[in-house]
């Protein structure tokens, strides 16, 4: 049987997981707000109308930040438009998604669902037709107790608390041609670092994210992060970082792969932060914030194959229906990103509901639990700790992706009461792995549980109406000698 062989010692540390690992995402965008968070006929919704089926699922996803309110959205939006009387609220085009924005749901409720939820919002601000001065207003908004016109307006909205926003993201992709007030590196440099200044001189406890590039195969890519933080360097913390894989082209073996380019991209933005660090004889780190991740490729064509017409309030797009394959994926990734724990500090699967997401919805029905949501949920319950320097010796394979593969995807996660999670990708088509672990460092240990998520077929999902085709299942835990196991993975499982 192929073996990949592990070694964990108890000392050989990576970092600290930042919780903030595990956090979400929700835009203005085809059905994630509408129909997804907001939905007040919907048979469970609350006095706010929200939708207490999705609250109920996120809160089992465990996460601690929620990004809002784009994504592409936010570079074209006024925030003064979600706020206040819904009947004085304007109806408004939405030129990103050339779709109708109501503003029905903004950012009080979008904070108020927070609350409900247990998670921090995230905010974005409008960097690409707006400046600094209106992100400045935001935080005024949000962050200031009162005294003030716009923490009075708050007040004056029922919001008598502030909602005490700490990560702020400076727009939003402004690298790509697609984006409304698209710039230059040194353009955007610029206006980031006017914003963060103005908004941390209203709030000097926020935390700033500045925009790194949209992907990793932007023509701009490496030089954007050099020339923004150049610019932003003294003011911001983050660097963003956004990555969608997929499997057009239904090569397997390279999907599979895809986690290990994912830590190539993480290692490339962290190598060019330091750069501009060492420039400047800094010993600050600017941490990454990977505040855009997921497989995402199955619902390209959605407008032309749903016939949806522009302008569209809420139209269904972007509504990728995942698949067991796409869960090996997103597990893989989570492994890459708690691997990279050190300078990764946050991460937001984009998106929480609908919209490539997690949580899928049907309007005045059920909610349920794509298989994605699986791998989410046991690394946003189970990865929190330290994660460890594993020595891994697996076998290998070669792809178009890249020669020479780990058929072993894992991480291993020492929790606060010294228990330890190993989360393993078999990515073998064919055969099953075994993992031979060593951990004798921790001395005798036993094992409490070992939960897999299998399917025979790569391409199961979950509907409507069979909503637990991918489900994990728990096996006999794997008996321990000396600190020593073995475990095996069914191929691709
Ligand atoms: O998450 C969907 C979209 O992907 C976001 O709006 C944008 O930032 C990215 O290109």
């Amino acid at each position: 049987m192929l073996t990949a062989k592990v070694t964990v010692d108890r000392d050989f540390v990576i970092d600290r997981v930042d919780p903030r690992l595990f956090g979400g995402f929700a835009e203005h965008l085809g059905r994630c707000i509408y129909e997804g968070i907001y939905e007040p006929d919907h048979p469970t919704a609350d006095a706010d109308g929200f939708r207490g089926d999705v609250l109920a699922l996120v809160r089992e996803l465990d996460m601690p930040v929620m990004r809002y309110p784009g994504g592409n959205f936010v570079s074209g939006y006024q925030w003064e438009d979600g706020i206040g009387p819904r009947e004085q609220r304007p109806s408004r085009l939405d030129l990103a998604w050339k779709s109708t924005e109501p503003n029905l749901f903004g950012t009080d409720e979008f904070a108020a669902w927070c609350r409900k939820v247990g998670t921090a919002p995230m905010l974005a601000v409008n960097l690409g037709t707006r400046g600094p001065e209106d992100a400045r207003r935001l935080v005024e908004y949000c962050n200031h107790p009162g005294g003030s016109e716009l923490s009075d307006l708050r007040r004056a909205n029922g919001y008598a608390e502030p909602h005490g926003v700490k990560l702020w993201c400076l727009g939003n992709e402004v690298d790509g041609p697609w984006q409304m007030g698209h710039k230059t590196a040194t353009e955007y440099g610029r206006v980031a670092c006017e914003a963060a200044k103005l908004m941390k001189w209203t709030d000097p406890s926020i935390e700033m994210i500045a925009c790194g590039s949209s992907h990793r195969h932007m023509p701009t890519f490496g030089d954007w992060e050099r020339e923004v933080l150049t610019h932003t360097f003294d003011h911001v913390d983050y660097v963003s970082i956004h990555t969608y894989y997929g499997n057009g082209e239904g090569d397997t073996p390279s999907f599979l792969a895809k986690p290990d380019s994912m830590g190539e991209f993480i290692d490339e933005v962290v190598c060019t932060a330091d750069h501009v660090a060492a420039v400047r004889h800094s010993r600050k780190r600017i941490m990454l914030s990977f505040d855009e991740w997921n497989v995402w490729f199955r619902s390209s064509n959605d407008r032309e194959k749903r016939k949806i017409k522009d302008w569209e309030l809420a139209p269904p797009i972007l509504e990728d229906q995942y698949t067991m394959e796409d869960a090996l994926v997103v597990g893989g990734m989570l492994i890459t990103l708690l691997n990279h724990c050190d300078r990764v500090k946050i991460g937001c699967i984009a998106q929480v509901v609908n919209v490539i997401a997690p949580i899928l919805t049907q309007k005045g029905g059920p909610a349920w639990r794509q298989p994605i949501f699986w791998p989410l949920q046991q690394a946003s319950t189970l990865g929190r700790g330290t994660v460890l320097r594993a020595l891994v010796d697996s076998p290998k394979y070669d792809c178009k992706e890249r020669a020479g593969a780990d058929l072993l995807g894992l991480s291993v996660v020492r929790d606060d009461e010294g228990g330890l999670t190993l989360f393993a990708v078999n990515r073998s088509l064919t055969e099953p792995l075994a993992v031979d672990l060593d951990a004798r460092s921790f001395g005798a240990f036993a094992t409490a549980s070992h939960e897999v998520l299998r399917h025979d077929d790569l391409l199961a999902t979950n509907t409507i109406d069979a909503q637990s085709t991918v489900v994990p299942t728990t096996l006999a835990a794997p008996t321990v000698d000396g600190g020593r196991m073995t475990v095996v993975g069914m191929w691709c499982g």
